[in-house]
């Protein structure tokens, strides 16, 4: 019997590694709120209608990933301030009168975990961010609002990166480059933004990049170290973090949103964690 119990979903394509279920699962079971967290498969190109189908099942609440933000972004009638302009949505809301209403959470995802898990302190240090896609967009206001001295862009196509910089220079002390123009450049705190990981590929950045006590984020994570990582470790960073937590700050935040509940993040990174030794361990 579960029709009266609110539904809630994470739409992708591909979809069904995702963690979000597991993870809203988690967070509903923490807090004692009845709901029910599915991943579902839509196809491009029909996103509103699978959208419009889920609401109709009593779906009062979506989260949406690759290769959806956008296309949630054009089908939310009202958009937060941040959503506007990272031109993404990543959580959407069923509103009283039917419509929709687009937020984006991954920015606060990525700052919560880099300041509140991993304590590194983003204002006034040198912030390298690699790759100039959807994610970097996304993140690009929430690390710009803890006043970083510096946010250098450096993408393998030099001219988004440019674009996407100056679309957010109002913001703070932002620019773009290509991956080949970052030269004797070194930074406090490198993030990896692009989507070379998936492909167990390193995007080709000097290995001086790390300042001495530098700290390597990937926004991407796996059981294991990602290649990123490894190489970071090797070449000079102090500390290295996947993005495993950013994933659960995220879906915290979409989840307040949802229920107007905060639940607690560091039991739920502490299970993922566990699944992914036990994952290792067996093979
Ligand atoms: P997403 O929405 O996940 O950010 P995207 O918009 O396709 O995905 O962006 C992928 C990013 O990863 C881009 O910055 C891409 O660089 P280009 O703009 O030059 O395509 C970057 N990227 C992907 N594979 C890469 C690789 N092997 N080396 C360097 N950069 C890579």
């Amino acid at each position: 019997m579960t029709t009266n119990i609110d539904r809630y979903a994470v739409f992708g394509n591909p979809i069904a590694h995702s963690k979000s279920p597991q993870i809203h699962t988690l967070f509903a079971r923490q807090t004692k709120q009845p709901l029910i967290y599915t991943a579902e498969l839509a196809e491009v190109g029909q996103f509103d209608q699978a959208v419009k189908d889920f609401i109709a099942s009593g779906g009062k609440g979506l989260n949406v990933t690759v290769p959806f933000k956008e296309d949630a972004w054009a089908c939310a009638t009202q958009r937060s301030d941040r959503a506007q302009r990272a031109g993404a949505v990543n959580t959407l809301v069923l509103q009283p009168d039917g419509s929709l209403f687009g937020d984006t959470t991954d920015g606060l995802g990525l700052v919560r975990d880099l300041m509140q898990n991993h304590h590194i302190q983003i204002k006034d240090k040198n912030i390298l961010l690699i790759g100039a896609g959807g994610a970097v967009r996304g993140v690009l206001e929430a690390l710009l609002a803890q006043q970083p001295a510096s946010l250098q862009i450096a993408n393998r196509t030099k001219h988004k990166a440019v674009q996407l910089a100056g679309d957010f220079s109002d913001l703070g002390q932002i620019a773009g480059c290509g991956l080949d123009e970052i030269g004797e450049a070194h930074f406090d705190i490198v993030i990896n933004g692009t989507s070379a990981s998936l492909q167990g590929e390193v995007p080709p950045v000097p290995e001086t990049i790390f300042k001495g006590d530098a700290c390597s984020y990937d926004m991407m994570y796996a059981a294991q170290a990602t290649p990123f990582m490894r190489w970071s470790s090797a070449h000079g960073a102090r500390q290295v973090f996947d993005g495993l937590g950013m994933l659960v700050e995220q879906a915290a935040e979409s989840f307040y949103i949802w229920r107007g509940v905060k639940p607690e993040t560091a039991p739920v990174i502490k299970q993922l964690r566990l699944d992914f030794d036990q994952q290792n361990n067996t093979g």
